[in-house]
């Protein structure tokens, strides 16, 4: 059934207390729940699933409530008038439950998920995140480590009492019980009060937590400078585990993570990870002010916590690198991810309207776009309004669960800005297309701007957004003029003096989530590449030249000759030099010709990515390994700094030499000391096919170490030639450490495959049945997972009329499987609809 926005209304039973009491059990976990309600009017409603209910209690009375698939009913007629004391005992099988939602038992532990609706698998409960309750908790089991929310009041042999004093919704509730070690910090706030922080691990990992740690105590002064943000328990606890859906969870005092985010060292993981620990650790530590103090009162504001809280780990991580890197690749993800979404069937608004499965809508839409949304605002009202609302909004807002109009609200109170047409970038789908046009006449640089929003599912007519554009204007001797626009009309022109015609550069630090149409001249790219202030779009312009060879049939000579001068600066640090050498992956460049109106065909793709590398590779020749071998920080490994910049570009060198003599990345390999440079130098030989025995050196070296024989899966699927990669992933399946039930393995293997965007393409729609097999058999034990993994078909529009209809048969034949769940029947119907 459909859950729509328009239909929301206050729970009937303001709940003020919950006391849980959890008696753990692999396979029989009891609970009883004592839930003070104080009074209402109608039936009592609560949500559960997968439970057995023991007993049921009002004020000691025992009640039969009338059960059924998603819940209870108490009769309004049964309830006493008042406040009353509502008391159950239920059964669950944490061992049974493979959804990885609620509470579940996997390698011995004990773990709970319950964002969004994962509490009602632990026990009957109004399980919305507008209702928020003080919550204590009792856990008994043998276990060395019982954890829960807040503040430990009680322990003893075999038991554990928890006392959280913030009143939270449920989908903030937490357990973890099993053998565990912890690593312990500490941090003091602004106003003195002493934290402990423990990240608890497996005996073993211990030596993996530094940068995590790390990561924590930079987020906790970070909040504490730029937003006033304080800590608001005397602990801090984070848990590592390897079995998780999700990247991590935000859980008040204890948040849980996918065990990814978590470990790394120089020896298994890469600066990557390391960007990701430091960035997903911000992310959720954040939350607690944007997401725990001030809540959601529905689903539908989902962005009203992430947009937010990624906007915040956005600038978290600028702050602690290169800001115009961090711009870089923030957008380039948003591209990957969101424009990508935006543009099929799965395009929805940042705030939705409706929804069948919520855990359908944790999207890049919600969360990349949710976040651009937030960046805009301000761009619009500056720093400065930008601060005063968002103290306002804490303000105003603390202890509440709020909704994105409470949010605007602020910025129209505390900047005087009227944010009406705003509320179209929460509402309607589909990224906007500007272009512009530029003239010279009378003395005057005159900008056309054009906005223009193309049709999305259920949303035909589209209004003007207000954009942001930020724009800078270049003669050969650098800027003449700066400035930003507001684009809120359809069309709208921008006037500015100059003694010639001077070459626009627009959109720059890409200060809208908008695809920009350019017409310009000929070199206007090439004058941006070479001479832009702005770094983005000095970046963006490469990017431009380069699109322009792969997805049409520019001359490559422009890109060539401004990137090779851009590597030849080392005025310019090596993270971006290693970004403007880089070129769009074959997905990229297939959602570009989409974006101009061009069948993608994948092959030709392949060929054209493989024939700019080529060329690429002859116009550095033996600079490519000169300057590699220059680059390439030597000495302890450093994941800050300037180092992580410096081995991508060394790396991206290596790869392109490598190109002409896989010896050169065999004697990488061989001098590696970390793991971003062995990754780096083994990808070669796999994509050569050249890898068989350095893949099964790795393999005996890491066997036991789950995170880095998932990228030995991913790296054999993701780099293996296209008409071999379904063949080593039908291989790789009956290896003895594969198992589709842990989700990092499984994303792993399949993921690696879903990337390799020849292999999945291939013509004869081989990858697209194999996929669907396994989203068939996921989606039985966990139909999260599958239903996320399914969206790999949401480009089929793209393709020749040949690879639409063998995507759209294994489409069908999904929906058609015998007890599909909610969540991939929703997303099928979706992706197949109006087909
Ligand atoms: N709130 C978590 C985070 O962004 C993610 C939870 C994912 N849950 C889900 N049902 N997909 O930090
Ligand atoms: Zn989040």
């Amino acid at each position: 059934s459909v859950i729509r926005l328009e239909d929301y209304t206050p729970f009937s039973h303001p709940v003020k207390s919950v006391h849980l009491t959890f008696r753990l059990h692999p396979t029989a976990t009891t609970v009883r729940a004592e839930i003070a309600f104080d009074g209402g009017t109608g039936d009592l409603r609560l949500d559960g699933a997968a439970l057995k209910l023991l007993s049921a209690t009002i004020n000691g009375t025992p009640v039969t409530p009338v059960l059924d698939e998603d819940g209870l009913t108490v009769p309004a007629a049964a309830l006493p008038d008042g406040p009353f004391t509502w008391v159950t005992e239920t059964q669950i099988d944490p061992d049974g439950n493979s959804t990885l939602e609620g509470l579940y038992h996997r390698r011995d532990l004990f773990i709970t998920q319950c964002e969004a609706e994962g509490f009602r698998r632990i026990t009957y409960f109004p399980d919305r995140p507008d209702v928020m309750a003080v919550y204590t908790v009792r856990i008994e089991g043998d276990h060395p480590v019982l954890l829960s929310n807040g503040d430990l009041t009680a322990q003893g042999d075999g038991w554990a009492e928890w006392h959280d004093p913030w009143p939270k919704p449920c989908y903030l509730f937490a357990l973890v019980a099993g053998d565990l070690q912890c690593v312990e910090d500490n941090f003091t706030t602004m106003s003195g009060r002493d934290v402990a922080l423990k990240i608890w691990v497996r005996d073993g990992d211990q030596n993996r937590c530094a940068y995590a740690m790390d990561s924590l105590i930079r987020s906790m002064k970070w909040d504490e400078e730029k937003y006033g943000r304080e800590y608001d328990l005397d602990l801090f606890q984070i848990v590592a585990v390897d079995d998780f859906n999700a990247g991590a969870m935000e859980n008040k005092g204890l948040n849980i993570f996918n065990s990814k985010y978590v470990l790394a060292s120089a020896e298994t993981a890469t600066d990557a990870d390391f960007d990701g620990v430091e960035s997903v650790i911000a992310h959720e530590y954040f939350h607690n002010w944007t997401g725990n103090r001030i809540t959601c009162r529905d689903w539908f504001q989902l962005s009203l916590k992430e947009g937010l809280t990624v906007f915040r780990d956005q600038c978290f991580s600028a702050d602690m690198r290169s800001a115009p890197v961090k711009r870089i690749d923030d957008v380039l993800r948003l591209r990957a991810g969101q424009f990508r979404e935006d543009a099929g069937p799965l395009a929805h608004p940042v705030r939705p309207e409706s929804y069948v499965e919520i855990n359908n809508f944790y999207t890049a839409t919600v969360y990349e776009k949710g976040a651009e949304l937030i960046r805009m605002l301000r761009e619009i009202v500056g720093p400065d309004g930008y601060d005063a609302a968002l103290a306002l909004y804490f303000e105003r807002h603390d202890g509440q669960a709020c909704t994105i109009k409470h949010w605007l609200s602020v910025f129209t109170d505390a900047t005087g800005h009227d944010f009406t047409q705003f509320r179209r970038w929460y509402q309607q789908a589909g990224t906007p297309r500007v272009t512009v046009e530029d003239r010279f006449e009378g003395g005057e640089t005159i900008l056309t701007f054009r906005q223009n929003t193309p049709p999305t599912p259920g949303q035909p007519d589209k209004l003007p957004v207000p954009i942001p554009i930020r724009w800078g204007l270049l003669d050969d001797s650098g800027e003449v003029a700066n400035g930003t626009l507001i684009l809120t009309e359809a069309e709208q022109e921008l006037r500015v003096k100059t003694a010639a015609r001077t070459v626009p550069s627009v959109l720059r630090s890409f200060s809208a989530p908008v695809i920009l149409e350019q017409q310009g001249q000929a070199g206007d790219a090439a004058v941006r590449l070479a001479h832009d202030t702005d770094a983005f779009n000095r970046w963006e312009a490469g990017r431009t030249l380069a699109l322009d060879v792969l997805a049409g049939d520019g001359d490559p000579a422009p890109w060539l000759d401004g990137v090779q001068a851009v590597l030849a600066d080392d005025t310019l640090d090596a993270a971006f030099r290693a970004l403007v050498l880089s070129l769009p992956t074959q997905e990229g460049i297939a959602q570009q010709m989409a974006q101009r109106g061009q069948v993608v065909d994948p092959d030709l793709v392949y060929v054209r990515h493989q024939s700019l590398e080529e060329a690429l590779t002859s116009r550095l020749g033996p600079d490519a390994m000169r300057i590699s071998n220059t680059i390439r920080p030597t000495g302890d490994y450093s994941p800050d700094g300037d180092a992580p910049g410096q081995r991508t570009l060394a790396n991206r060198l290596l790869s392109l030499a490598a190109r002409r003599d896989t010896g050169l990345a065999r004697d990488a390999l061989n001098a590696a000391t970390n793991m971003t440079d062995r990754l780096a130098a083994l990808a070669p030989l796999v994509r050569a096919g050249q890898a068989k025995q350095e893949l099964a050196a790795f393999h005996a070296e890491w066997s036991g170490t789950d995170l880095v024989i998932d990228k030995w899966f991913a790296m054999q699927t993701g780099l293996a030639p296209a008409d071999q990669a379904l063949d080593v992933a039908k291989r790789l399946q009956n290896h003895d450490d594969f198992t589709w039930k842990v989700p990092n393995r499984f994303r792993s293997l399949v993921g690696g495959l879903i990337g390799n965007t020849a292999a999945f393409h291939r013509a004869d729609g081989a990858s697209y049945v194999w996929l669907a097999d396994w989203l068939i058999q996921i989606d039985k034990l966990n139909p999260m997972l599958a239903a996320r993994m399914s969206a790999a078909f949401e480009t089929w529009r793209r393709y020749d009329q040949d690879r639409q209809t063998l995507i759209l048969d294994q489409l069908e034949r999904i929906a058609s499987t015998d007890g599909v769940s909610r969540d991939m029947g929703e997303m099928v119907g979706r992706m197949r609809a109006q087909s």
